[in-house]
């Protein structure tokens, strides 16, 4: 069975740099994923039918990164029931610390699952997205055991400097 799609959106296209993380990670499992920069003040309209249409065609869940005020993935989460993985974009004058707070004190009723600032926190909401899919693959959760040794292996492997 064809794997779900992940919904990918950023605020701006200047998130791409760190959000591309996320998009190589998702890539490499071959989860197919749609990304896009819709914001959540400035083209709410345009967020709202993308949203829909993501639901319309099965989508999983939605990754969404913003910075500063960083609403998107609230916004996001008030118009679909699947889930939402925000991750904070580093931003100009406050180092991501203002987008991190304003994900992750999601008033009780809509929940967002925030990760790390950056492109730590793209890529592991990417292997979230692929731990969400792999509930229903035994193909892909098979794939993300590997990475998961392969990552261990390279640990073990490693031998520091005398
Ligand atoms: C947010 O404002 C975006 O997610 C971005 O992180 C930040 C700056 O956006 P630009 O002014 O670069 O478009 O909405």
């Amino acid at each position: 069975m064809a794997l779900r799609k992940v919904g990918v959106v950023m605020g701006s296209a200047s998130d791409w740099d760190v959000m591309k993380a996320a998009a190589e990670q998702l890539k490499a499992f071959g989860v197919p994923y749609e990304a896009r920069a819709l914001s959540a003040h400035r083209t709410p309209e345009a967020l709202a039918q993308w949203i829909a249409a993501l639901e319309r065609q099965g989508a999983a869940c939605f990754i969404a990164a913003a910075g500063g005020a960083a609403h998107l993935a609230g916004v996001v989460a008030a118009q679909t029931t699947l889930p939402v993985l925000a991750v904070p974009m580093p931003s100009k004058h406050l180092g991501g610390l203002d987008s991190l707070l304003s994900m992750v004190q999601m008033p009780k009723g809509i929940p967002v699952a925030t990760f790390a600032i950056g492109d730590a926190g793209a890529a592991n909401a990417a292997l979230f997205a692929v731990a969400v899919l792999a509930l229903e693959d035994a193909d892909l959760a098979a794939r993300l055991r590997t990475f998961r040794k392969v990552q261990a292996d390279k640990v073990i492997a490693t031998r520091l400097p005398e």
